[in-house]
């Protein structure tokens, strides 16, 4: 079996930055939906690097796309030894307005998705005592998310997971952990329907926040926050009033556009 560090959502922003990233001392499988933009990232990386880039066309919202790809890597020989599991999308608009389907797949995407990845290799690596599992939250996760009311809550789920199986994993020689960016200058708030007019808000780099996410797993840190008003802000949640982050998370959720 040969070792990967397997990355999904590896075709923008910062998974396409995590790519960059492990691609220059790793064989890397990315997966995405878009074909083109993934032939496009395995020319680039056989270009810049020797290690080996197996590209997987895939919507992570569909039913059984896990136990696909476990099934590809198995019959290619390909071991993950590491598991960025990046891809995720938001909505922004009130809850009630939004469209149903819109919620499942983002539920089927940022939760049920992430959590089979987990479970499905995780064994693996618990079997070789070895293996990284990164799961990518957001600061959103430890507050209510008016606005973006699913994206916020699948992201608490990413972070409790995470937490958890980061104390199970102890002794196990398999390490999980939570990235939980920033506003980052990406095609998410695009995506997600933000405004183009209104509140614009300070964004990291996406090849900053990869470059820490890498470092996190390297020294196997459980909850990585980049930036000290990010820090700070998540402090403030854990003593200010619940009521009053309610009210200010909606007033400044309601008014954010894309920068
Ligand atoms: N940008 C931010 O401000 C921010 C802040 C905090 C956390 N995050 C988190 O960071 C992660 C990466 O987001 P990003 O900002 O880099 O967003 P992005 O630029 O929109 O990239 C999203 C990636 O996920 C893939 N993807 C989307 N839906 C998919 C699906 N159904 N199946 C398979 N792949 C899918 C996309 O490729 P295809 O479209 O080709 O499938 C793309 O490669 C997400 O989990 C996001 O929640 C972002």
């Amino acid at each position: 079996m040969k070792e990967y560090v397997l990355i999904t959502g590896g075709t923008s922003g910062i998974g396409r930055e995590f790519v960059r990233l492990f691609s220059r001392e790793d064989n890397v499988v990315v997966i995405a939906r878009d074909i083109k933009a993934l032939i496009q990232i395995k020319k680039e990386c056989e270009q810049e690097s020797q290690y080996h880039c197996y590209i997987i066309q895939k919507d992570l919202s569909d039913e059984g796309s896990v136990e696909e790809i476990y099934q590809e890597l198995n019959e290619q020989g390909i071991f993950i030894k590491t598991l960025i599991n990046n891809a995720g999308v938001g909505d922004h608009c009130l809850f009630c307005e939004g469209n149903l389907q819109t919620y499942q797949k983002m539920i089927q995407l940022n939760i049920r998705a992430l959590t089979e990845f987990n479970h499905i290799f995780i064994q693996d690596m618990v079997e070789r005592g070895k293996g990284s599992i990164l799961n990518v939250a957001s600061i959103g996760a430890f507050q209510p998310g008016p606005y973006m009311s699913v994206y916020y809550a699948s992201k608490a789920y990413v972070l409790s997971l995470s937490e958890a199986l980061y104390v199970e994993m102890k002794g196990t020689g398999v390490f999980v952990g939570a990235l939980c960016p920033g506003p980052t200058k990406t095609n998410f708030q695009q995506r997600a329907h933000f405004h183009n007019e209104g509140l614009k808000v300070k964004q990291a780099d996406p090849s900053f926040i990869a470059l820490l996410g890498y470092e996190q797993i390297k020294k196997r840190r459980v909850i990585v926050i980049n930036g000290v008003v990010n820090r700070l802000m998540i402090l403030g949640i854990k003593f200010l009033p619940r009521g009053l982050i309610r009210q200010v998370g909606m007033i400044i959720q309601r008014s954010r556009s894309i920068d």
